[in-house]
């Protein structure tokens, strides 16, 4: 079995100690992240032999089926092993029709994190993200402090340990931080995708984790000739050369790659074990060149 250790470890809120290859439960929902999956065995297989592998960090919502992937990592999972770190985010529900609505609300925070602690299992949450839903696709300026200070209540009463913030602008950072201590923040990034280049060594600086979401280009998966021709050179798969090129890229970026597939999860973690080559690295940096200055 392929294992995750050489990944490296990220100390979250310098307690909750994450290998920085870790997984992202959203693709275990049905299609269009709604609903229940074709086949939940299959999901409960992958769960698990990502933690075998060693992850110990899983990325998942209430709102993903809604409710589904949590149900999932419960079933799979629960009684959860010691170090094993679940991470959450809030900010949103789902329609009927499966549309992506803010539920921005302390109201409706409060009640996310309750719906999380019980759909998980858990009386504490390790950490929980707002979710930004300014901008459903990408961060937009708005102000986050009604909806953070709401959840910071939660973690002074001990429902939450720690608190990251998610889609959000370098500004909301900035008014997050006065709020709370934020320790991670999950944004769109990938090795195509690099509008937070900047924001990624800002946030190593203050000991914060960089979480992309989309590490493999989400719902439309990376497609480059830059990353093809590397992978080629080196034997292996282009998403694994995207994910060893991410663990390259900060030491605060911790993966969490998605798939509802057995063999794309051991083709995923086996990237923790790949070494690029200098030259293959600035291969690589020019792929995100070509392409932001394409955008
Ligand atoms: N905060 C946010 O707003 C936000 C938004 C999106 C996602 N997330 C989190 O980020 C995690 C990762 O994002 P993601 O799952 O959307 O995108 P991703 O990890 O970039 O890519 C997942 C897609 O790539 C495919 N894939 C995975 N491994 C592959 C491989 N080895 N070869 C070929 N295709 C492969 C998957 O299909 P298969 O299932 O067929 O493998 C799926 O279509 C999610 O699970 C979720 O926890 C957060």
């Amino acid at each position: 079995m392929v294992s995750v250790e050489k990944s490296g470890t990220f100390a979250l809120g310098g307690d909750s100690v994450v290998r920085r290859l870790g997984y992202g439960a959203m693709q275990l929902a049905g299609p269009g992240v709604f609903g229940p999956p074709k086949d939940p065995q299959a999901a409960v297989a992958i769960l698990r032999e990502a933690v075998a592998s060693g992850v110990n960090h899983l990325d998942t919502s209430d709102f993903y089926g809604p409710h589904v992937t949590n149900q999932l990592i419960r079933k799979a999972l629960h009684p959860y092993a010691d170090g094993l770190v679940i991470v959450t985010k809030v900010g949103a529900r789902r329609g009927a029709d499966g549309s992506w609505q803010a539920a921005f609300s302390p109201k409706e925070l409060t009640e996310a994190v309750h719906d999380n602690l019980r759909n998980l299992g858990l009386d504490v949450i390790d950490v929980v993200n707002l979710r930004s839903m300014f901008g459903i696709h990408g961060p937009a300026e708005g102000s986050i402090e009604e909806s953070l200070s709401a959840l910071a209540e939660l973690q002074r009463k001990g429902l939450v340990r720690h608190i990251g913030l998610s889609n959000v602008t370098p500004a909301q950072i900035e008014e997050g931080r006065r709020i709370c201590e934020i320790v991670c923040v999950q944004n769109h990034y990938n090795v195509a995708h690099r509008a937070d280049d900047t924001l990624i060594e800002e946030l190593a600086r203050g000991g914060i984790a960089y979480v992309p979401f989309f590490p493999l280009g989400g719902f439309t998966p990376l497609q480059s000739a830059g990353l093809s021709d590397v992978a080629r050179r080196l034997g292996v798969t282009p998403m694994q050369v995207a994910l060893a090129w991410l663990l390259r890229r900060a030491h605060n970026i911790l993966l969490i790659p998605g798939t509802s597939s057995i063999a794309h999860l051991r083709e995923n973690l086996a990237a923790a074990e790949l070494d690029l080559p200098h030259d293959a690295i600035i291969a690589l940096d020019e792929v995100g060149t070509r392409t932001n200055a394409a955008a």
